[in-house]
């Protein structure tokens, strides 16, 4: 059990998100934070967050909410510090893409790129993802064993991104390199270094797809950038920034989070003595053991939201405006006022939608595609190796907003 100090009556909460027993095991300060204080002020962190089901899933839906500040007010107003110029590229990078808008310029890009992640377009993808899981485990199942995430869970996902995208899959392992530096910026309070680490990857990554987007002006060709090239909305089409964003987004998006959910969902269904055989014997059972995964053992936590204007939230909590909020995804799966028994998983609850694809206007645009590779990788790698067993406990990462582990040895 962390570190964890709760003072329930002001709503303060200590704790250390360093702390190898809080990241390797999360779920258990939750369940303290649940017992105690849903809402409170987070010491370390400086900030109210959020971690009851009701309250994160309304908090997501709420207008007076975004994750963007800048398009109503100035830095000025709101004492925020300048840009750090050695951080321009990433900037720039993120400035436009989907993710860090709001209407009426997130609406706009959303509805261009959403044709193509609606569920029927992502279901014609299923013979490749099958093809992609079964050629992966012909490479590996002879030897007798595999560190799982660079050999499978990794290589689906930015595959398949880069196939629907029209991204030469020979870029595969660039892509991995700068989305992995790109998301270092995540942790709280990156380092100097991790800054200029990720401004670099960020400058070569936006070269290079200003590349890939001219190839695609000069020669159009049936995937989602030349659609995104092409589409226009209300007689505006997308510019060369919202472009190169948008990619670098799906790209980045379309796998980190992916990737770590693989890799937690194995472990967990390694652990948890249940057979493997049972849980994937239909597809109705398949769809239960997915969406458990995707509660039990979330790959995202945590995601913030400025108040839009000043706000009242419950008794005693006044948020000015530009103020930041935190929203507890992975807590908020395991409210047990919304699952029983929440630290238990147990495939076969039918207790309603988890959250780790989020809620309102940024929900997971990619969640169709996202739950498909699992339906399929995971269900494919039980059948071809039943014997598969972990080597040794897995290391998680020590980073809270990603919660993945370093590597996956399993033997068979
Ligand atoms: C298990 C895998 C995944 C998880 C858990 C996940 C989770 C999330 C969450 C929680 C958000 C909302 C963030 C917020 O509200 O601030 C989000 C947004 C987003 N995700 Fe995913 N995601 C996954 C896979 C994917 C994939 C495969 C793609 C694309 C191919 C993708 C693309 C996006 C995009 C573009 C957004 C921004 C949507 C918007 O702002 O309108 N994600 N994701």
């Amino acid at each position: 059990m962390p570190a964890i100090s709760i003072d329930s009556a002001q709503r303060r909460v200590c704790l250390n998100t360093r702390d190898p027993a809080f990241y390797r095991d999360p779920l258990a300060a939750y369940a303290e934070i649940h017992a105690h204080c849903p809402s409170f002020y987070w010491v370390e962190r400086q900030q109210w967050y959020f971690a009851g089901y009701e309250q994160v899933n309304v908090l997501l839906r709420d207008r007076r909410f975004g994750r963007q500040i800048l398009h109503v007010a100035t830095r000025e107003e709101l004492g925020m510090p300048a840009p750090k110029p050695h951080l321009a590229d990433f900037d720039a990078l993120e400035a436009y893409s989907l993710l860090e808008l709001e209407p009426p310029a997130h609406t706009r890009l959303r509805t261009l790129v959403n044709r193509a992640f609606v569920s029927r377009q992502i279901e014609q993808l299923k013979p490749d993802i099958e093809q992609l899981s079964h050629a992966l485990i012909d490479g590996f199942e002879m030897d007798d064993g595999v560190e799982l995430l660079q050999a499978y869970a990794e290589t689906i996902p930015v595959t398949i991104i880069a196939r629907m995208l029209g991204i030469p899959v020979e870029a595969a392992s660039d892509l991995l390199d700068w989305s992995h530096r790109m998301v270092r910026m995540y942790v709280f309070n990156p380092s100097y270094e991790t800054e200029l680490d990720a401004n670099e990857a960020s400058a070569e990554f936006a070269a290079y797809l200003r590349g890939i987007i001219a190839e695609k002006r000069r020669a159009p060709a049936d995937d989602l950038l030349t659609h995104m090239i092409t589409s226009e909305k209300d007689g505006e089409r997308l510019s060369e920034a919202e472009l190169v964003s948008t990619t670098a987004l799906l790209l980045n998006a379309g796998h980190e989070a992916t990737v770590h959910q693989i890799g937690n969902a194995v472990k967990t269904i390694l652990q948890s003595g249940l057979s493997a055989k049972d849980l994937f014997a239909t597809e109705a059972t398949t769809e239960l053991t997915v969406e458990e995964c995707l509660r039990f053992a979330a790959p995202l936590h945590i995601f913030q939201r400025y108040a839009l204007s000043d706000v009242e939230l419950e008794e005693g909590i006044s948020l000015r405006k530009g103020d930041k909020i935190g929203l507890l995804l992975g807590a908020a799966n395991v409210d047990p006022k919304k699952f029983s028994d929440p630290n238990t998983f147990r495939p076969t609850r039918d207790e309603g939608a988890n959250v780790s694809f989020g809620a309102g206007l940024h929900f997971c645009i990619g969640a169709p595609l996202a739950r498909l590779e699992l339906k399929l990788s995971l269900p494919i790698l039980f059948q071809r190796l039943p014997n598969m067993r972990l080597k040794a406990e897995p290391e998680v990462k020590d980073a809270f907003h990603f919660h993945g582990l370093e590597r996956l040895d399993l033997a068979w």
